[in-house]
């Protein structure tokens, strides 16, 4: 087998929240450990995130959508070259994309499935805007082996952490009672969570809205992008009745593996429960933000605890800002597991996922299998990812 070697990755990113285009040159190492040299969150042309909701809301024309997908692949080509140009050259990039459509469904048409999914931004312009070769497109192929393709960052997520013990200064007991029990939860724009213990396989799965809804409603309320560190949550009060209703939702109920998306949680869903929401908006975004703890807090209930108890829960993503979704929060989950950033154990909260797409572009680099079918559902481990040469 080939000697690996670290390898300089710049990775680019762009999550369901679609507020930047995360970019970040890394180091990955022969150990599977990632080291971010520097990382941006580099804007998005206002037009072009305008056309990305528009596709969102499935209100693009299929000439569009052509279009968009080369325009996406420029937009982080620049991203790439910012860093290049303080940088010079990584030895390749590797780019999630943008996510415009994912359909996780096991359902067929004459016996063909219609399980897909829909990463934008051409990497053959990525490619030939920056001179390096580019490794793209992890998410179809766990599907074409029966999985969800997603989530992948748990991969990531078990390389960083498995392993890690309660005393640093003491070795692990031969009963494993040393080792730490960890729920990875990501805050996006949809929330995920990867549980990685000594006591079974690795597993995770999307625990439902992270700061989709929450987003929405500022912007529709508000005229803002975002509950800047959860202040206007804050001046609100959670209405408890209107929170049970929307804890109803039958996505919380579906036993893992399952994700979910914009699909779902979409425009039309949140109008539609907002009929029924609190008259002040102070109150609607409190209580939409009490929900993303909610869930979180219940899914461990329901799908984790059962088979393995919590020691650290690891917060990260742009929900980890956000001061009144932490503390309610800490509030839901049981007062015995730790509440942790990424950046405590070294990890970028900022740039977590794009430091994640780098090890899974260098597994893909050196024919590593990067799926974890504990995970994504899929029948088995192989090698994700799609390589466009210079
Ligand atoms: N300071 C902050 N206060 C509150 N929320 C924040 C803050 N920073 C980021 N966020 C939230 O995090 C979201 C972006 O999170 P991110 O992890 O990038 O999600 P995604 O992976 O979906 O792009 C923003 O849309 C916003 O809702
Ligand atoms: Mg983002």
């Amino acid at each position: 087998m080939e000697e690996k070697e670290s390898k300089k990755v710049i990775a680019l990113m762009s999550g369901t929240s679609c507020d930047s285009i995360d970019a970040g040159l890394c180091e990955v190492m022969p150990d599977m450990s990632v080291k971010l040299i520097q990382g941006i969150n580099h804007p998005y042309p206002e037009h072009i995130r305008a056309k990305i909701f528009s596709a969102f809301r499935d209100d693009i024309s299929l000439k569009e959508l052509c279009q968009l997908n080369f325009a996406v692949g420029k937009c982080f080509a620049d991203a790439a070259n910012i860093l290049i140009g303080e940088f010079g050259k990584p030895d390749f990039i590797s780019s999630h994309g943008q996510t415009v459509y994912h359909y996780p469904f096991d359902e067929k048409l004459d016996n063909i499935s219609l399980k897909s999914t829909l990463q934008i931004g051409e990497s053959s312009v990525i490619a030939k805007e920056t001179g390096c070769m580019v490794i793209s497109n992890f998410r179809e192929k766990d599907i074409a082996y029966g999985g969800q393709g997603a989530p992948l960052v748990c991969f990531a997520d078990e390389k960083w952490f498995r392993g890690k013990y309660k005393n640093q200064n003491s070795y692990p007991d031969e009963s494993n009672n040393n080792f730490i029990n960890f729920a990875i939860q990501n805050i996006g724009g949809i929330s995920n969570v990867t549980v990685v213990s000594k006591d079974c396989d690795t597993f995770g799965f999307d625990t439902g809205c992270g700061n989709i809804m929450i987003d929405y409603c500022v912007q529709k309320f508000f005229g803002q992008k975002y509950d800047k560190d959860g202040e206007i949550a804050a001046s609100g009060k959670i209405c408890e009745s209107w929170l049970d209703c929307l804890l109803q939702d039958e996505y919380y109920y579906i036993e893992p593996p399952k994700t979910t998306g914009r699909e779902y949680f979409s425009p039309k869903y949140i109008e539609n429960i907002l009929k029924t929401s609190p008259s002040d908006p102070k109150d609607i975004i409190a209580t939409l933000t009490a929900l993303t703890a909610k869930t979180i807090a219940q899914a461990y209930d329901r799908f984790i605890y059962p088979s393995v108890s919590i020691d650290t829960a690891v917060i990260g993503g742009g929900g980890a800002y956000n001061k009144t979704l932490m503390k309610y929060l800490r509030q839901y989950l049981p007062k015995r597991i730790e509440l942790k950033t990424h950046e405590d154990y070294g990890i970028s909260n900022n740039f977590k996922e794009v430091m994640a797409f780098a090890l899974l572009g260098y597994c893909t680099f050196y024919g590593i299998s990067n799926n974890l079918p504990c995970c994504t559902g899929a029948d088995k481990r192989t090698v994700l990812g799609k390589i466009t040469t210079a």
